[in-house]
């Protein structure tokens, strides 16, 4: 935890008025921070091993005027990633709501990055107005609430935090084993009606049944590590050929892990090949009395096939946490306007139904607001695009701080041929100490460390490679 705020002073810089220099006093290295030794945050390992002391960021390129480097956080996003941004320097505004495509163009016009969750909508009509945002971020799973293209055209990185709730997703399906198997959820109403129904008839052990895990990616594989703590025996079923974690073993087709398993659980993304993946075909192969558990997308599964397979005894029992149609917010119906099979598979005994809560923890949420703050903050200090989605991604190693004069040149341009040459003929006078670039589609990234430097070439720098024909933004970090 951090438990001091430091007012970290902005200075005009001496070469160019329209270029603030954020000025870090005291050095990060002197920042209060009481950290006990296990419960370290990612921001305090960054700015301890990254930082270092004494990281100065004066942008060159974009007239970020006399003001502070303005943050704009929306839909109540945590305070650790608020507390991070101010720790770094920033000027943070933080709202609770979302805000509306005309709220935003009113105002992104003053802050240099934002953060969202999934309600604001970051459409191109938003970036044509956000004349000094440089970097975008996510507080969530998905990015499609932001114009991906449009920021990329605009040289802005959106960043968001795909696998931090992983682990929540893991423990919920172990939850779901155990109540399926004990058909704890039918048992729990039936007593919350008033109803004493003391059974054991078909309520099974976990321990020595079969689980197939269909993707063995982040939430797959930390689910076989956990399962298998409670004696279960694990199977998987991946495109890739991965390593199995434990004693789980990969299974040579979907077909082989169906028949073998007590459990069936998917984790795979939603796309062409996996959409209905799980239909009357596979289940028919699953054996009697086994269960399904679907919290990945709500299409994976063919629901009506499920239904059927419910009511026909074959399988015991389902949970899913995904679908189709989702409701838009709490407090709305889930029926049949939304899915036509609703009520039927509400109806069903042993089907357990949860409101797509599988990464919903406390810990997830805190741990999505310190890797997005941090991939932000990366990317304005040291010009480390990587975790974006959007963008090619690019990393240089740390400046040495004994290396005063060295500078950063981040430079986002259209990726076309003839660029590296312009570059590098600007370049050519100075010392590049390190230089990488990469390309997504139509855009390019460039990041290059330069030796010797003064005050004046900086901006002079600044100036011809900005004039370049390829130019979408260059930032000088120095
Ligand atoms: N319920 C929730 O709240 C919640 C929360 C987080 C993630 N999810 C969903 O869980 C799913 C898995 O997430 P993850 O983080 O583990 O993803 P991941 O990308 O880490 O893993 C997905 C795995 O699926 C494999 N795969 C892809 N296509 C496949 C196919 N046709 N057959 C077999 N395997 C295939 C991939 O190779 C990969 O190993 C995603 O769909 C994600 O959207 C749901």
């Amino acid at each position: 935890m951090v438990s001091s705020s430091i007012p970290i002073p902005v200075q005009q810089s001496p070469v160019n008025p329209n270029v603030v220099t954020i000025s870090r006093s005291p050095p990060m290295a002197a920042l209060s921070i009481s950290v006990s030794p296990t419960q370290t945050t990612l921001h305090e390992r960054f700015r301890r091993n990254s930082l270092g002391p004494a990281i100065r960021a004066p942008r060159l390129l974009r007239p970020i005027d006399k003001d502070e480097f303005r943050i704009l956080l929306l839909e109540n996003i945590s305070q650790g990633a608020v507390d991070a941004f101010k720790h770094q320097g920033f000027q943070v505004d933080h709202f609770t709501k979302a805000w509306s495509e005309d709220e935003l163009v009113q105002n992104i016009g003053q802050y240099h990055a934002i953060g969202i969750r999934s309600k604001t909508k970051i459409t191109q009509r938003v970036i044509k107005a956000a004349s000094k945002l440089v970097a975008i971020g996510c507080f969530c799973i998905g990015t499609n609430q932001v114009d991906l293209d449009s920021a990329a055209r605009a040289g802005i990185p959106v960043f968001n935090s795909p696998f931090s709730n992983s682990r929540s997703v893991a423990e919920l399906v172990m939850s779901e084993l155990i109540a399926l198997s004990r058909q704890l959820l039918d048992r729990a109403r039936e007593m919350k009606e008033g109803l004493w129904n003391k059974t054991s008839k078909n309520c099974w052990e976990v321990r020595g049944k079969t689980l197939g895990i269909i993707g063995y990616g982040h939430i797959g594989s930390q689910l076989s590590v956990l399962a298998e703590a409670f004696g279960l025996r694990v199977l998987f079923y991946d495109i890739l050929n991965i390593m199995p974690l434990g004693s789980a073993r990969q299974m040579p087709t979907l077909q082989a892990l169906l028949r073998e398993s007590d459990y069936v659980t998917l984790h795979v993304p939603e796309d062409p090949d996996t959409i209905n993946m799980i239909s009357t075909e596979q289940i028919a192969q699953m054996k009697k009395g086994s269960y399904l558990i679907n919290n990945a997308r709500g299409r994976v599964v063919d629901i009506p096939a499920l239904i059927q397979a419910l009511k026909d005894r074959h399988l015991a029992g389902a949970a899913i946490d995904v679908y189709p149609a989702e409701p838009a917010g709490n407090g709305q119906p889930f029926d049949d306007k939304l899915n036509a099979w609703a009520s039927e598979l509400r109806s069903i005994p042993n089907v357990i139904l949860t409101p797509h809560i599988g990464g919903s923890t406390e810990e997830a949420q805190r741990m999505i607001g310190e890797e997005v703050s941090l991939a932000l903050t990366r990317y304005l200090n040291l010009g480390t695009s990587f975790g974006s989605v959007n963008f090619p991604e690019v990393d240089l190693r740390a400046i040495d701080i004994d290396q005063p004069n060295q500078i950063r040149l981040c430079h986002v341009h259209h990726n076309q041929p003839g660029v590296l040459r312009q570059v590098n003929e600007i370049l050519s006078p100075y010392n590049v100490e390190k230089q990488y670039s990469d390309s997504k589609g139509d855009i390019a990234y460039l990041m290059a460390d330069i030796s010797d430097v003064s005050q004046q070439d900086v901006e002079r720098l600044q100036e011809k490679i900005s004039a370049t024909s390829a130019n979408i933004l260059t930032r000088v970090l120095a």
